[in-house]
């Protein structure tokens, strides 16, 4: 068996957690690979609405196994918050949400370098989500960091190590914080940690695999942020590309099967960092009022723009997508036209790749297309679809070169179309 990767293509936020508990039932096993509680994925369904930071998105469908995988980055504190929400509101875990020894711990004083290195930058700061992430990455690299196998294994003398390591940055940088809180917390959560089954995931996905199960890797945030190919250094710290399932979980690149590739109908953007079909006018802000264009971790309003199809393009290259998947098209039902980014004016030239740098100088060049103009929130299949509404989706598909095989028209579950394939 292969497995199959579902990861964002743009700068995060563009539902992922929707898609992964809607394609849950056609598989065994679900794996977060990279990421951490910098995640918010959003899932709404009878009625209800889970916000998920660090537990994969297949929980809520059935008894799957879950799996924190290596390249996750876990705050215990955080996780006991999230788990235990999810076990009041009927959802028990503990049997099936595995996680891996070797994913790194983020510790109380991640977050508070987090802070530090953002206060140090001034005006250069990445708007980060404060959750420690870098920080915690640059421990990973750096082979400073606490995994979650050393809770079993001489923890309070490398939990010690560490702490003793980050609180001299931090006399170093003049940074003042109160760790009581933070720490009472985490420990707190190192002890409900306990409680989970720890893994070699590695060898528990390569097994499922060998045993003939399927496994739908979920990635978190964005091709655009990712470490080596987003719009570095507003970026996050991992690799969120499709590289990342492989490195994040143990996965051979030839056991990758299908690649599906999220975006939004437009774009969004949370945090700094350059985003050039960006909107500072009235339609930007009825794409943000439209679409609830707000941080599901930190409620910070999400910048909104056109969709940028040279970044796309760059985005499908990368992953190797093999099918789109796209969101949110019921926000753009009332608008009279549609723009769509398909070159970018450099220096008076126009290119149709990603460049180097897109910090400065980076004008949109945009197709137009006629709006549909039509309530689309309650359509079932695709024979509904209104004329001009097919026509973006051809033009999307003939620039991107992937076809589009699901169409999301709302948040809940099951506002959800597949479009028919003719394999
Ligand atoms: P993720 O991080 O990729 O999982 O995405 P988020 O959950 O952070 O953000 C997506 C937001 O859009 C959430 O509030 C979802 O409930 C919502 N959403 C998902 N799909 C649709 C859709 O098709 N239409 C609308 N209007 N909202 C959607
Ligand atoms: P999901 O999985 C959108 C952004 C932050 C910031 C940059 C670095 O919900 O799509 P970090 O805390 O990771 O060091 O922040 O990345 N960012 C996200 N933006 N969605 C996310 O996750 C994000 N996770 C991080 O806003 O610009
Ligand atoms: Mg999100």
């Amino acid at each position: 068996m292969k497995v199959d990767v579902l990861l964002g293509l743009q700068w995060g936020d563009e539902g992922k957690g929707k898609v992964v508990d809607v394609l849950t039932p056609k598989y065994d096993v679900v794996a977060r690979f990279q990421g951490g509680p910098n995640a918010g994925h959003t899932l709404e369904f009878e009625g209800q609405k889970y916000v998920l930071r660090s537990i994969p998105s297949g929980i809520f469908q059935g008894d799957k196994v879950n799996i924190i995988g290596n390249g996750v980055v876990l705050d215990p504190a955080l996780f006991k918050a999230e788990a235990e929400a999810l076990e009041a509101s009927g959802h028990p875990l503990k049997e099936r949400l595995h996680i891996s020894k070797k994913a790194h711990l983020i510790l109380p004083t991640h977050r508070i370098l987090d802070a530090a290195y953002e206060a140090a930058k001034g005006d250069a700061k990445v708007g980060t989500t404060g959750k420690g992430i870098g920080p915690t990455y640059t421990d990973k690299v750096s082979r400073n960091g606490v995994r979650v196998g050393d809770i079993l294994h001489n923890f309070e003398q490398k939990y010690g190590a560490a702490k003793a390591r980050h609180e001299q940055i931090l006399k170093s940088l003049n940074y003042e914080y109160d760790l009581t809180e933070l720490e009472k917390a985490w420990m707190e959560g190192i002890e409900y940690l306990k409680q989970f089954h720890f893994v070699d995931s590695e060898h528990e996905v390569n097994n499922y695999l060998k045993d003939g199960k399927s496994v739908l890797c979920e990635g978190a945030q964005g091709t655009m942020l990712d470490i080596d190919f987003g719009s570095y250094p507003f970026v996050t710290s991992s690799n969120t590309v499709c590289a990342g399932a492989c490195t994040g979980l143990g996965v051979a690149p030839n056991r990758i099967g299908e690649v599906f590739g999220i975006f939004k109908a437009y774009c969004t953007r949370v945090g700094a960092g350059p985003f050039p079909t960006e909107l500072f006018d009235e339609t930007g802000d009825k794409m943000c009022t439209l679409g609830h264009e707000f941080g599901s971790v930190t409620g910070r309003k999400r910048r909104c723009g056109w969709i940028d199809l040279v970044a796309l393009k760059y985005s499908v290259m990368i992953n190797g997508v093999t099918k789109l998947i796209m969101m949110k098209s019921d926000v753009l039902d009332t608008f009279d036209i549609i723009k769509a980014c398909v070159a970018y004016k450099v220096d008076g030239e126009e290119i149709d790749y990603f460049p180097y740098d897109i910090t400065e100088g980076v004008e949109p060049v945009y197709a137009e297309l006629p709006g549909w103009k039509t309530d689309m929130t309650k359509m079932q299949s695709e024979d509904e679809f209104p004329e001009e509404f097919n026509a973006y989706l051809t033009f999307l598909e003939e620039q991107l070169g992937v076809e589009i095989k699901i169409v999301s028209v709302g948040p809940d579950r099951a506002q959800t179309i597949e479009r028919y394939t003719e394999e």
